[in-house]
């Protein structure tokens, strides 16, 4: 059930705490897909508002957001030296109903006492407020959560929080064809979310490897077609994506440079850099090339295309391609991926 009053509010987004930009940019691309016009202002590293979108929204990025912690209705930020008379005077009433079970948690406070004195004030002003709610720590129908930023103590509200994406189970090493070159799957996500696709549209990996890109595009209702060079790859994928029951995928056993398909809406991939993953005899650079071209060729105008390599590659992009977002990701001293995201012009 949406929060009370949904339209017209602003939503609040911690992200998780990787050390890149990667996690604002997969917030940005989601909120453009859905509610383009939002403007995010980011309070501190992991802290964003979204101005004027609706609950909906809120709830749809925070369920797809692979980077995305916890996402909910912004209620109200105060001083961190929280005075009892503050936060009574914070209405919580729009956010909750009588009757619903919830739970306050401090997220980030590392001092255990002032932690537990902040949720007790704030338990005890929404108690006042709304006397039959229920306080139930596990699987609340409300959670009411708090991050301390800038000197400030900023207050978001949630509706059955959906705290586990799967991500163990869908780990490389848990599913049955496993392969050194695999992505994680909340990076594999990401990766898809770049690339602003939308429910039902399709989604092609010319490298698909182990499949992750698929699985989790297929996770999100986004049709999947995925390409490998490697016989072995391509069975093992399949076995993957049937492991995990998802049906929105399609296979095919083929040399992306000369690429066997004619249309995607996006495309979203990680080059094989010939380390873990094997080239098959040609320069990464030549693969490189081939994508650039077919990019061209088969995304629609306006559409986007995600791409992984490694860090010293120089992109060279065509005219038809631009630049729409850069990251980088130290993975070891050996490797630092860089993602970009390319928009056809
Ligand atoms: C980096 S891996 C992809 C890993 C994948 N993202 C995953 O999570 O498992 C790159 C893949 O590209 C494949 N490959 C290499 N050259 C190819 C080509 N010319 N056409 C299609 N696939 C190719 C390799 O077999 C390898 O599986």
């Amino acid at each position: 059930m949406p929060i009370l009053n949904s339209d017209g509010i602003d939503g609040l987004f911690l992200l998780s705490g990787e050390d890149s930009s990667i996690p604002m940019g997969e917030l940005d691309s989601l909120i453009r897909i859905y509610h383009p016009n939002t403007e995010l202002s980011s309070v501190g590293r992991r802290l964003v508002i979204a101005k004027n979108v609706n609950s909906e929204t809120v709830d749809i990025i925070s369920r797809r957001g692979a980077y995305v912690y916890i996402g909910g209705t912004f209620v109200t930020s105060i001083q961190n030296n929280v005075r009892v008379r503050d936060i009574e005077e914070v209405d919580f009433r729009p956010f909750i109903q009588n009757g619903d079970g919830f739970a306050i948690r401090m997220m980030g406070t590392r001092d255990e006492d002032v932690k537990v004195k902040i949720e007790t004030i704030i338990g005890s002003a929404v108690t006042r407020q709304l006397p039959s709610l229920r306080v139930t720590l596990s699987n609340p129908d409300v959670l009411i959560w708090g991050v301390e930023q800038s000197k400030k103590i900023y207050l978001g509200c949630t509706r059955n929080w959906d705290r586990k994406k799967g991500w163990v189970q869908r780990r490389a090493r848990s599913k049955p064809f496993f392969h050194a070159s695999a992505l994680y799957p909340k990076f594999a996500r990401a990766l898809v979310n770049l690339t602003m696709a939308r429910e039902h549209e399709t989604i092609l990996d010319p490298f698909c490897g182990t499949g992750t890109i698929l699985q989790e595009a297929s996770l999100m209702n986004i049709e999947a077609i995925g390409i490998d060079i490697d016989k072995k790859m391509c069975m093992g994928t399949n076995r993957n994506l049937k492991h995990l029951d998802l049906k929105r995928t399609s296979i095919i056993r083929s040399d992306s440079t000369v690429l066997p398909v004619k249309s995607a809406d996006v495309i979203a991939t990680d080059l094989p850099y010939g380390r873990c993953s094997s080239t098959k005899g040609k320069t990464l650079r030549t693969i490189l090339d081939s994508f650039l071209r077919d990019t061209c060729r088969i995304l629609p105008l306006g559409r986007k295309a995600t791409l992984v390599y490694p860090k010293g590659i120089k992109l060279i992009l065509p005219p038809e391609l631009v630049l729409t977002q850069k990251h980088e990701i130290f993975m070891h001293t050996n490797l630092t991926r860089v993602v970009v995201v390319l928009e056809r012009q």
